[in-house]
């Protein structure tokens, strides 16, 4: 009998290569599906489409997969505003085609990587999973429509699926090389070490919400919590539990302004600000309330507090910078 395996797709992004690692060292033989190649030991590379039926037959052939943790998609919310059927072929049509020879193959467990962006502008506060899903950008109406059709499909089928809903993923894993890393880079850590690093100014994106300090608030989360999460979800899975939604944060909240504050702590260096316009689809302040992801996955951010992230962060920022792999994105630093 092959060992139990798990195919990731998107396994070479910045969560999917957390996750990889992470069920790595809980045993399980890992399968990486994804258009990059990822160069690591604690798991198998395939590079290709996530959609590609005949990888897929073969991969679900050739190995004894046990589920498939989905994590590959477009995630750049502004983008998806200006290119959504970029969105909607990548992160839906696709996802299909993939359940699709899944249910062939009879796969029969799926965690699937949501986000908050379903949620749209809040109602109350922190966010739990009955409120209502009113997403403001095509990215996060690509996540509500998967999560639709893993609903209708789990009804008629063997599916059996859990959908995370990570808020703002942060931080890094430096000791094994994994950090943020987008290209063109949009987020907002790797953008204040950059800053922190080059003199450049940060730009503020909106002063004027109706917030503490004017800025938005998130509620980030370690990547490394985020992989644990997809290990429990698969635990809960295998102890024949039902299919469902489950939100991931820390229940807290920092505003730009806070972050700025604590990369400049950190990186012992002043950051230049200016303030810029509001970005579009960008929802002025996310919470979690993740007590059902505690209650029913037993999990627990671990590793969350901003300190730590923000240390992974800049240690991983220091390894790209030494490596000369940084391409600074002019674009986007004002
Ligand atoms: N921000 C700035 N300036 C920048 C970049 C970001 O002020 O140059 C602000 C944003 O406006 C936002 C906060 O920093 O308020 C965090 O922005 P990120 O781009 O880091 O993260 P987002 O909150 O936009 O996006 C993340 C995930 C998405 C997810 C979304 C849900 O990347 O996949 O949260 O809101 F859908």
């Amino acid at each position: 009998m092959i060992s139990p395996t798990i195919l990731i797709t998107g396994g070479a992004g910045y969560i999917g290569s957390h996750t990889a690692l992470f069920m790595a060292q809980k045993g399980y033989r890992v399968v990486i599906l994804d258009n990059k190649k990822m160069d690591c030991d604690w798991a198998t590379s395939i590079q290709g489409d996530f959609s590609d039926k005949d990888i897929l037959n073969e991969i679900f052939k050739q190995y004894n997969i046990e589920a498939v943790m989905h994590l590959a998609g477009y995630i750049e919310v502004g983008e998806s505003v200006k290119k959504p059927l970029k969105f909607y072929t990548n992160n839906v049509s696709k996802t299909v085609q993939l359940l699709e020879v899944m249910v062939d193959n009879q796969i029969n467990k799926l965690i699937f990587s949501s986000s908050c962006a379903i949620y749209g502008i809040p109602e109350f506060l922190p966010v739990t999973e009955e409120h209502p899903k009113n997403p403001v950008s095509p990215y996060g109406k690509s996540k509500l429509m998967v999560e639709n059709l893993l609903q209708d499909l789990s009804e008629t089928s063997d599916l059996k699926f859990v959908s995370l809903r990570y808020f703002n993923a942060a931080g890094a894993v430096p000791e094994y090389g994994l950090g943020e890393q987008h290209f063109p880079e949009t987020h907002l850590i790797p953008l204040l070490l950059h800053s922190a690093k080059t003199g450049k100014p940060f730009a503020i994106f909106g002063t004027d919400y109706p917030t503490k300090d004017g800025s938005c608030i998130r509620d980030y989360l370690h990547a490394w919590d985020i992989a644990d999460a997809h290990w429990r979800a698969l635990c809960y899975l295998n102890e024949d539990r039902p299919s469902g939604f489950f939100n991931l944060g820390t229940g807290t909240g920092f505003s730009v302004k806070e972050m700025i504050q604590a990369v400049e702590n950190v990186s012992k260096t002043e950051i230049r600000t200016i303030a810029s316009e509001r970005r579009t689809g960008d929802s002025p302040i996310l919470i979690a309330d993740s007590t059902k992801a505690q209650a029913l996955l037993k999990w627990k951010a671990k590793c969350s507090d901003l300190e730590t992230i923000l240390r992974s962060a800049y240690i991983f920022d220091n390894q790209l910078r030494s490596k000369n792999i940084i391409e600074p994105n002019e674009t986007i630093i004002i």
